[in-house]
């Protein structure tokens, strides 16, 4: 998918699922900064223009298709919120920077790559649930999945807290949606590197 279509196939779906009130204007925030051409990643998975909007909605369709297999029922709107908003933090995150390297003739060119330069560091999830809940609310149930969306490789985790373990247990939504990103990146983008 080029990145105008993803851009615009996600402000398609966010328009059609997410009606409560302040999506409007998160979404005017999200347009103002670098979210629809930001990258998903500096290197790993769609580290291109565009990738973080295409990342957003394979979290998302892949969280519809895994809760349709299961017992729980998710409004579309809280599937739509977890799978395109998941990692809004990422918003103003990257920035291109040059490095020297050689072409295919032997002469030193500057190459574009992405750095991470953090305008909010507040965490990942954590960061997600920070901004989206400034403009709007977020039941429980969304807020852990959004915060504990990285599973295992969550910060906090690494550092010793078995907090993760708890919300797993309580809210089937923050294991799902934790699936549905492990889905997307390692599965649908595999081939996608940039
Ligand atoms: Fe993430
Ligand atoms: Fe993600």
């Amino acid at each position: 998918m080029s990145e105008i279509k993803a851009a615009d196939k996600f402000l398609e779906v966010y328009s059609e699922k997410i009606k409560r009130e302040g999506a409007e204007n998160l979404l005017k925030w999200l347009k103002s900064s670098d979210f629809l051409k930001a990258p998903a990643s500096t290197r790993f998975h769609l580290s291109r223009e565009g990738g973080l909007a295409e990342h957003s909605l394979n979290v998302y369709r892949r969280l519809v298709k895994l809760c349709a297999a299961e017992p729980y029922q998710f409004s579309e709107e809280t599937l739509a919120i977890c799978g395109l908003l998941h990692d809004v933090c990422k918003a103003d995150f990257y920035r291109t920077d040059y490095r020297n390297s050689k072409d295919e003739s032997g002469k030193w060119v500057k190459v574009p790559y992405y750095a991470i330069d953090d305008q909010l560091p507040y965490g990942h999830g954590e960061k997600s649930v920070y901004i989206i809940s400034g403009f709007m609310r977020l039941s429980r149930e969304e807020s852990m999945a959004i915060r504990w969306h990285m599973g295992g490789f969550d910060e906090s985790v690494k550092g010793g807290s078995f907090s993760l373990n708890t919300a797993f247990q309580k809210f089937p939504l923050a294991v799902l949606v934790h699936a549905a990103d492990l889905l997307a990146t390692n599965l649908d983008e595999r081939h996608l590197q940039a």
